[in-house]
């Protein structure tokens, strides 16, 4: 993406409060465009989400320099191995400062609970807040997956020790009943109008917010909009 207007001009920000439920995806290859990115949105935008994409550009950099620009990290790697591997990367991923981090809950409860355990070690040893493990439900770019599966994957995330959920706007009153303690974190959020791209469940930041997401994130419908500040104004007036 190039050629951001300087939003720092503008007298746009929102509340904190607001900013800290919307979370940007950063799903570009390279750390100068996040930066860009990153720099442009911040005033509606609080939490940060570092994917596989740029994790894998830029690695552990990409967390320090999105935390030097004041933003939460979101730490989506949607992790998925043996439990012993899982804490071991976790212990590594809480040490940098991550304020969340996904793991699969297809991963099962104990693997979830290694990394859930990881992760609070990690940032207890580097001295840092403690951090919020979320588990991936079912991707919101799948709607094939049987009806039992989420309710199952949310107990998953429940006796895992898990603080959160990620999952689609439709599967959020499911979510609510059975956990209402864990928070609710959506992707798939689309402007009534806009492309869905490969969001099978996508939402809109209405939708999700009276059905009880705590936090959005927002990829494509600002990062790929024609005018990717007003998508994000308009976005944040929603929440
Ligand atoms: O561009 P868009 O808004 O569709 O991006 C959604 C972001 O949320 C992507 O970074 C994707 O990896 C992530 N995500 C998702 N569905 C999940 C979990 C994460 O789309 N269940």
């Amino acid at each position: 993406m190039t050629g951001y207007p300087d939003s720092e001009d503008q007298s746009v920000a929102v509340d904190d409060s607001v900013r800290q439920r919307l979370a940007l995806a950063l799903d570009v290859d390279d750390l100068v465009q996040a930066h860009r990115l990153a720099v442009a949105l911040r005033p509606w935008f609080g939490v940060a989400k570092v994917g596989l994409e740029l994790f894998s550009s830029d690695g552990p950099d990409a967390i320090g320099a999105l935390r030097d620009l004041g933003y939460s990290v979101f730490l989506d790697l949607k992790l998925f191995d043996i439990p012993t591997t899982v804490n071991r990367s976790t212990k590594v991923l809480g040490s940098l400062g991550v304020e969340y981090l996904t793991l699969h809950a297809l991963g099962g409860p104990d693997m979830l609970k290694a990394g859930v355990e990881g992760l609070a070690e990690g940032a207890d040893r580097a001295g840092l807040p403690q951090p919020t493990s979320l588990a991936v439900t079912v991707l919101t770019s799948d709607d094939t997956a049987p009806p039992h599966i989420v309710p199952n994957r949310v107990r998953v995330a429940l006796e895992g020790g898990c603080g959160g959920i990620v999952l689609a706007a439709s599967d959020l009153q499911t979510a609510r009943e059975l956990a209402p303690r864990l928070k609710r974190v959506v992707p798939g959020i689309r402007l009534a109008g806009e492309a869905k791209h490969d969001q099978a469940r996508a939402a809109t930041p209405q939708e999700a917010v009276a059905n009880g997401a705590d936090l959005l994130v927002i990829g494509r419908a600002v990062t790929k909009a024609e005018d990717p500040l007003a998508a994000a104004a308009a976005i944040a007036a929603a929440v």
